[in-house]
């Protein structure tokens, strides 16, 4: 755990700030607490002390509630079936049935009948079950508890919708566990592509095409499985975006932006493109695709030129290819933390505050508990902006110490 003290502020209070989350746990201290409900009032534009105090309480709860479900439901995935030494042994290419139930998941369709204001599709690989979990039980889903008032009380119910997008994988056992998470969670949609990393554009093809059909949300999101979504601040974003557009009609495509990036024509790269595939010596700008966020009503027009424009294996470049041709620009926002840029620090946890990254609206390289974790950190960061302040303005520095240590 990790929580630091500073020694004193003035003589009136002892402060106790909680930054520093570390990899293990994050509980907050009572003493904490304490610290906000006396110096709260005063001047701070917080909420009042005993409102932050029910609040914090509330996450605190809360944090240990979906800590303790996370790792129940990781001693479940250890277990037996989900082992992969399990459904990864035998002969299972030749198991009868296997041609016919290659397919079967083909059925499952989230259900879009009210589409969203922001659909979020999560590219996801087939055996990542906790990290399709740590999503579902943090950003992911508007009706959790924590997420459904507090901090996170939304204007509109349903306000934002989690899609996990698979491709079809050749094994039947993975399948089985597939079919179970799928029907049990009813968020997951699988395109007629094997899942492979090669196939990544038909993925994102598939997204698109899914959504036309069936989910035209006013916003689409494209996200990794490994990328924490900050989805109060980022839904405020888009709704202040769309009231602020509806003079104009102009679409949106927004993220980190790559530009000048050329074609990686090394055989041996993974993410090789042949001249074949794309013959231009640049790419046009384009999002990388630990998060972009596109207006919805694009996806017609998406689907439309996707059928005369050639696709490559680069999926983010080739939607960036798509959006050039609709003469749609790439809107930069530097909010967007994609890569490694969140991993040094925040992964590590080398000098790493929550303070710094407050205003990302994505960070990549964010998965499993820490998702979770980082969802409690920026809703206790919402209740109690002093802390930052404070530790932007050095209270207790050099002194810092780490209490507890779970
Ligand atoms: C991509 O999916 C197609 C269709 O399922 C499959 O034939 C092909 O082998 C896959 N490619 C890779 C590299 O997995
Ligand atoms: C879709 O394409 C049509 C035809 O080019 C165009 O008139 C329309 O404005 C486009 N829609 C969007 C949202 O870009």
């Amino acid at each position: 755990m990790g929580v630091i003290s500073a020694k004193t502020l003035g003589a009136k209070f002892l402060i106790l700030m909680v930054v520093c989350l570390t990899i293990t746990n994050f509980y907050i201290p009572t003493m904490y607490y304490q610290y906000l409900k006396s110096s709260v009032p005063h001047g701070h534009q917080d909420e009042s002390g005993e409102t932050l105090y029910a609040n914090l309480r509330r996450l605190q709860i809360e944090i240990q509630e979906t800590f303790r479900k996370f790792d129940e439901k990781q001693r479940f995935i250890d277990g037996k079936a989900f082992n992969p030494a399990v459904w990864n042994e035998g002969n299972w290419e030749r198991e009868e049935g296997y041609q016919t139930r290659k397919r079967s998941l083909l059925r499952f369709k989230p259900n879009c009948k009210q589409p969203p204001f922001l659909l979020i599709q999560v590219h996801s690989t087939p055996e990542n079950f906790m990290a399709r979990e740590a999503i579902r039980m943090s950003w992911g889903r508007p009706d959790n508890n924590i997420n459904k008032d507090g901090v996170m009380k939304q204007k509109v119910p349903g306000m934002w919708k989690t899609v996990f997008l698979l491709g079809q994988t050749l094994n039947p056992k993975l399948d089985n566990l597939l079919h179970d998470e799928a029907r049990k969670n009813g968020d997951m949609a699988f395109g007629d592509f094997i899942d492979s990393y090669r196939n990544l554009t038909s993925k994102m093809v598939f997204g698109i095409k899914w959504a036309t059909k069936h989910c035209q949300a006013e916003y689409v999101m494209k996200a990794d499985e490994d990328s924490f979504i900050n989805i109060h601040d980022l839904v405020l974003w888009l709704n202040e975006h769309h009231e602020r557009s509806k003079s104009h009609s102009k679409s949106l495509y927004m993220g980190a932006a790559l530009v000048n990036t050329e074609p990686i024509r090394d055989l041996g790269s993974p993410f090789y493109v042949s001249r074949r595939e794309y013959p231009y010596p640049i790419y046009p700008p384009y999002a990388p695709g630990p998060g972009y966020v596109f207006s919805g009503d694009l996806l017609t027009n998406l689907s439309l030129v996707m059928k005369y424009v050639k696709l490559f294996p680069n999926e983010d470049a080739c939607l960036g290819v798509l959006m050039k041709f609709l003469k749609v620009e790439l809107t930069y926002n530097e909010r967007f933390l994609p890569f490694s840029m969140g991993k040094a620090t925040y992964w590590q946890y080398q000098g790493y505050s929550i303070c710094e990254f407050i205003h990302a609206l994505v960070i990549h390289r964010i998965s499993g508990k820490l998702q979770i974790q980082t969802h409690f950190n920026v809703l206790v960061l919402k209740h109690t902006r002093t802390i930052c302040h404070h530790i932007k303005s050095g209270v207790g520095e050099p002194e810092f110490e780490v209490l507890g240590g779970r």
